[in-house]
């Protein structure tokens, strides 16, 4: 029967009581994901398809897991957490460098070589992080984001994850996006290839992105999420507020605004440093 089967089945015991082979087959699941071949989200001819059994099983590791040591501080037991989620046992041969200072990537997480992480970072369950992708200072990839290939996720950038609060679509950020110094994406939000999200642009489920080169406004709908087109340059900006005060006092809302699409000045003012790689 295949991994995703057997999971179903183990889904179906709720609260447990679990068995041994339980437990079992909970880490031969974290270990699909830590080695990228199970996804909580995955490409499919242009689309996303979420696999919601994947981010179901993860929850279920929380609850079947107990607390116990999780990682040693200079030889004393200083970190403890959910024996279901264990620090990713990762080796030299794994070509990820992880630098030293306060980071962590938690197992069945899939961080492909050549990822570079800057202290203090986390990367946690289920997240998907590809090939040449630089995880800066302070940045969180949260459970279950997917991010691409050559991604600068910069300096305090924060990718929200689907466990908490309650979210089914993951983050997703394709190749050669450049994530900006102070980032946060949230809920849900697509950002397609090649985009660029300027220092301190925030994204969720509930913020428009007004598109001034073609007039669109970019929103979530039902199950389709926040969409940023590829190259697109997105940078912080606002909107008059709506209604009777807001005119009377002047409040304008935040609000995400494509300025351009990328040309050569976006990408020589975003261009990685190889020799950091
Ligand atoms: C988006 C960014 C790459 C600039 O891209 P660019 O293609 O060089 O943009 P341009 O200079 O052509 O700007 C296009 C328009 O957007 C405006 N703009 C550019 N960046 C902006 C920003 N961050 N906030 C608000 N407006 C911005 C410009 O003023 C210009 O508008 P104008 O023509 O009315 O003056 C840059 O602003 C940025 O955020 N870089 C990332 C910085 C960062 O986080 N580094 C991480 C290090 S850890």
């Amino acid at each position: 029967m295949s991994l995703q089967r057997r999971v179903e089945a183990l889904l179906e015991k709720g609260d447990g009581p679990f068995t041994g082979s339980d437990h079992a087959l909970f880490g031969e699941f974290r270990s699909a994901l830590g080695r990228g071949e199970v996804r909580a989200a995955e490409p499919e001819g242009g689309r996303w398809r979420v696999n919601l059994w994947v981010k179901r099983a993860i929850l279920l590791g929380f609850r079947m897991g107990r607390l116990a040591p999780a990682g040693t501080l200079g030889g004393a037991e200083r970190f403890f957490d959910k024996d279901t989620f264990p620090l990713k046992p990762l080796a030299l041969e794994d070509g990820v460098r992880l630098v030293p200072g306060g980071s962590a990537i938690r197992d069945g997480a899939y961080v492909a070589r050549g990822v570079v992480c800057m202290p203090p970072m986390y990367v946690n369950v289920g997240a998907y992080v590809d090939e040449g992708t630089m995880i800066d200072s302070h940045a969180l990839v949260g459970s279950c984001a997917q991010i691409g290939r050559r991604v600068h996720l910069s300096a305090a950038a924060q990718i929200g994850g689907v466990l908490e609060p309650v979210g089914a679509m993951p983050v997703i950020v394709e190749d050669d996006v450049l994530v900006g110094g102070g980032c946060g994406v949230y809920e849900g939000a697509l950002v397609r290839r090649g985009a660029v999200l300027a220092a301190g642009t925030i994204l969720t489920g509930s913020t428009p992105v007004l598109d001034l080169v073609t007039g669109a406004t970019y929103r979530r709908s039902g199950d389709t999420p926040l969409e940023i087109p590829a190259g697109a340059v997105v940078v912080p900006g606002s909107r008059a507020a709506t209604g009777e005060h807001a005119r009377a006092l002047g409040v304008a809302l935040y609000t995400p605004v494509i300025v351009k699409y990328r040309d050569e000045k976006t990408s020589a003012a975003t261009a990685l440093e190889e020799a950091l790689r």
